[in-house]
């Protein structure tokens, strides 16, 4: 029987997800459908729930719901999830109960590392934003042992809080071979940026509105990358920003959209799909 899929959101007509996970089985074989589910702004809980009665299998999850969707699956959530407060997959378990996972930052590790061919351990990161966003990356950015890792945001408190929740869940997870002592982790705002940066990342809401975060001159090291979650036609503000001061390279979100989508598809089915003919196609649309 095909089993059911769905990405939940509101809005969700635009969604690219749908087209993504069909390339995916349509390239692995598997047998799933997958729709895009419109849900209520007061009703997620009922809309994600009558799909799981109804035999559905799996979900991502999109705005505005990922903290409602951490919470419905607490405590069957990875330490990820946990760590971003945010669940972007649902997943029935074998022993029907649903698990909550977020897939979004190693969608981005794996964009950075594999696709962009851009190896993070030992590299200076600014991450700005401290938002469900810059939740969801932190943790995998941080176990790739980075030698900095600033979070910087308009409102420093909430760096200083995102950095606590990182420690206070660190102690029960185990990962292997990982030393946090490898990578020095601040909080900081905006004005008191004073270093060179390898990779500068946007995890702001700023490019929604076609703003740019209020960054210093000076950041980007000679050979540094610059990389907007967020993606669309034409460079963000800031990118354009990032291009004039000298990065060397420039990316969007495209291609941790489609990984973040993988990693999902990989939960769920155990298969991995191949990811750059269908960053290709996307881009290509
Ligand atoms: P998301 O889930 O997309 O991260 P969010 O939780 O509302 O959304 O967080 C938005 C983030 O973008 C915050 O870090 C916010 O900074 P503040 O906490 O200081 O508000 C940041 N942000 C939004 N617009 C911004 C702008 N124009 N410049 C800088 N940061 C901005």
């Amino acid at each position: 029987m095909t089993d059911r899929y769905a990405v939940v959101g509101n809005p969700i007509g635009h969604s690219k997800s749908p087209l993504i996970h069909a390339e995916f089985a349509r390239q692995t074989g598997q047998d799933l459908s997958y729709e895009a589910l419109l849900a209520p702004l007061d009703g997620f809980v009922a809309t994600i729930e009558h799909f799981f009665a109804a035999g559905g299998k799996g979900l991502n999850v999109t705005v505005p719901f990922k903290q409602e969707a951490w919470r419905f699956a607490t405590p069957n959530i990875s330490v990820r999830a946990a760590v971003a407060q945010a669940v972007n997959t649902l997943k029935l378990d074998a022993s029907g109960q649903i698990f909550g996972d977020n897939t979004d930052g190693l969608g981005l590790v794996r964009d950075l590392m594999v696709n962009l061919n851009f190896p993070l351990k030992g590299k200076r990161i600014l991450l700005m934003g401290a938002g469900g966003a810059a939740r969801g990356v932190l943790l995998p950015l941080l176990l790739e042992q980075p030698s900095d890792l600033v979070v910087a945001n308009r409102t420093p408190q909430k760096a200083r809080d995102v950095i606590e929740l990182i420690n206070d869940h660190l102690p029960v997870a185990q990962f292997n071979g990982f030393d946090k002592a490898a990578t020095h982790m601040t909080a900081s705002n905006y004005d008191d940026l004073n270093q060179k940066f390898d990779l500068v990342i946007n995890a702001t809401s700023a490019s929604l509105s076609d703003a740019l975060p209020p960054l210093p001159e000076g950041v980007f090291a000679p050979d540094s990358l610059a990389y907007d979650m967020m993606y669309g036609k034409g460079l963000t503000p800031f990118l354009e920003f990032a291009r004039q001061q000298g990065a060397a390279r420039l990316a969007d979100g495209l291609g941790m959209l489609v990984e973040q989508a993988a990693e999902s598809f990989f939960l769920w089915r155990g298969a991995r799909p191949d990811t750059a003919p269908v960053i290709e196609l996307l881009k290509s649309r």
